[in-house]
């Protein structure tokens, strides 16, 4: 059987009570016991002394006398004489024979005398003369230890046990507190597990299970965001495989049938560049993968930078010149330390978008230049610029805007140029008017 933490947490506690009273039992038992001894010794004399005077001066009589100490915790006897005392088999159980002698021939008026008996302590015992009118007598006092000490331990034992009562159901309380927000950690960890991530647990406490239960709160949070972006990311995924898809399959089922060869060939470009589309794509969504699971370990060598952007600039120059786009390059010469492969897919997408979104006869200005120890690049269009609200948008993942939604792309661009601005600790600013143009500009 698995026992729960509140069982565990009782036992524990309960076993500590147990113990320490034990403990305080035994201690507080022997440790005033002494004292206990001493104080009874003091009063059997001074009992003894009592009893003396009242008989001698008051005549009371020894039976009233009995009577009156019978339910304390003293005993007290009367004798005609000291042999009598020692023939006592009653008190053979206190004294031997011996012990009783030297009282005896001393003969004197009151003793007291300390004698080991078989009760765990001394005991304290008085042998008085009383010398009345009709002649001499004797008595003696002694303490009834069995009562005296029996009530000690009684009272000791009731106080323990009640200690012992109000421990346990303290402890059954305080287990409840410490165990209530476990177990509700216990059902929220729960409910995660089993894929179920809207958990949030009320919290006030401010301990370490306190702060527990608030991380656990963030934690379930993330995990909520997580699960929200992985959707959105599935969806957009297969939102965007779907579309060339759908095409590739129409035109392949209209390639079947044709028979016109430059109809055909139309219908093959179409293929070709739908295939194109889906290949860039995957390729996209696999170098963003590998990039924000930090897979690529930033292997950074010196460059040229401006060398980097013109060969890029030739590399598309068929896009631009398609476009009959103007283009003002002002680049310094620049040398910088970085991944050299990242950094060129940045300013590819970068001039990719100016060209794309430009209107034909547009104009596009390319600048770097060099701010103390950062390196800043710009590019500008004149074409038909981002919205307010769309700005911050342009960074996430399959993001495209509205006006752009038709356009050639799938909305990954940016995020991978951000995404690679950000590991070499750059920053990348957007400033952009709609139906003017934009600029946007990269800091090393
Ligand atoms: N120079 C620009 N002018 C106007 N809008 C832009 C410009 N650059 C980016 N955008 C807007 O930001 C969106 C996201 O750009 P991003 O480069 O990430 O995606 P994309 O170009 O649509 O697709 P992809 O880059 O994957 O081919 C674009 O769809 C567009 O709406
Ligand atoms: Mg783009």
């Amino acid at each position: 059987m698995r026992k729960s933490i509140y069982v565990k947490l009782v036992l524990i506690f309960v076993f500590i009570i147990s113990i320490s009273n034990f403990i305080a039992f035994f201690s507080f038992y022997f440790t005033t016991a002494k004292k206990l001894r001493e104080d009874i010794g003091t009063e059997t004399v001074k009992l003894s002394k009592q009893i003396k005077d009242i008989c001698e001066s008051k005549n009371v009589p020894e039976s009233s006398i009995e009577a009156l100490l019978n339910d304390s915790y003293y005993n007290v006897k009367f004798y005609d004489n000291l042999s009598q005392i020692e023939a006592d088999a009653a008190l053979a159980r206190f004294f031997d024979e011996n012990a009783l002698k030297p009282l005896v021939q001393s003969n004197s008026e009151s003793n007291e005398i300390k004698l080991n008996t078989r009760a765990p302590f001394e005991l304290s015992i008085t042998v008085t003369r009383i010398n009345t009118s009709e002649g001499s007598k004797y008595f003696i006092v002694y303490p009834d230890l069995a009562k005296s000490l029996f009530g000690v331990r009684f009272l000791i034992m009731r106080v323990n046990s009640l200690a012992l009562i109000i421990g346990v159901i303290m402890t059954l309380l305080a287990a409840m507190i410490v165990t209530k927000p476990v177990k509700a950690l216990k059902a929220a960890t729960h409910r995660i597990a089993g894929g179920d991530f809207n958990v949030n647990i009320q919290n006030k406490r401010k301990d370490e299970i306190g702060q527990l239960i608030d991380d656990f709160n963030i934690m379930a949070k993330e995990l909520r965001g997580i699960e929200m972006l992985r959707n959105d990311f599935v969806t957009a995924v297969s939102h965007e495989f779907k579309t060339p898809l759908t095409s590739i399959e129409g035109y392949t089922k209209l390639l079947k049938d044709c028979k016109d060869d430059s109809e055909r060939n139309e219908y093959i470009e179409v293929i070709i560049e739908e295939t194109r589309r889906l290949s860039k794509l995957s390729s996209n969504i696999l170098q963003l993968n590998r990039l924000e699971n930090e897979n690529i370990s930033l292997h950074k060598e010196s460059f040229r930078l401006d060398e980097q952007i013109r060969r890029i600039v030739l590399l598309v120059e068929i896009k631009w010149t398609e476009k009959n786009i103007e283009l003002d390059i002002d680049l310094d010469e620049v040398v910088f330390n970085g991944n050299e492969q990242l950094l060129y897919q940045v300013w590819l997408n970068l001039f990719d978008n100016a060209i794309k979104f430009s209107p034909t006869g547009g104009k596009i200005s390319l600048s770097l230049e060099k701010e103390g120890s950062a390196v800043k690049f710009r590019i500008k269009d004149n074409g038909m610029g981002i919205a307010p609200e769309q700005k911050n948008r342009v960074f996430e993942k399959f993001y495209k805007g509205d006006r752009s939604r038709n356009s050639d792309g799938n909305g990954l661009g940016l995020s991978i140029a951000s995404k690679i601005v950000d590991m070499h600790g750059g920053e990348i600013k957007i400033d952009s008017e709609v139906g003017k143009g934009t600029e946007i500009c990269v800091v090393l």
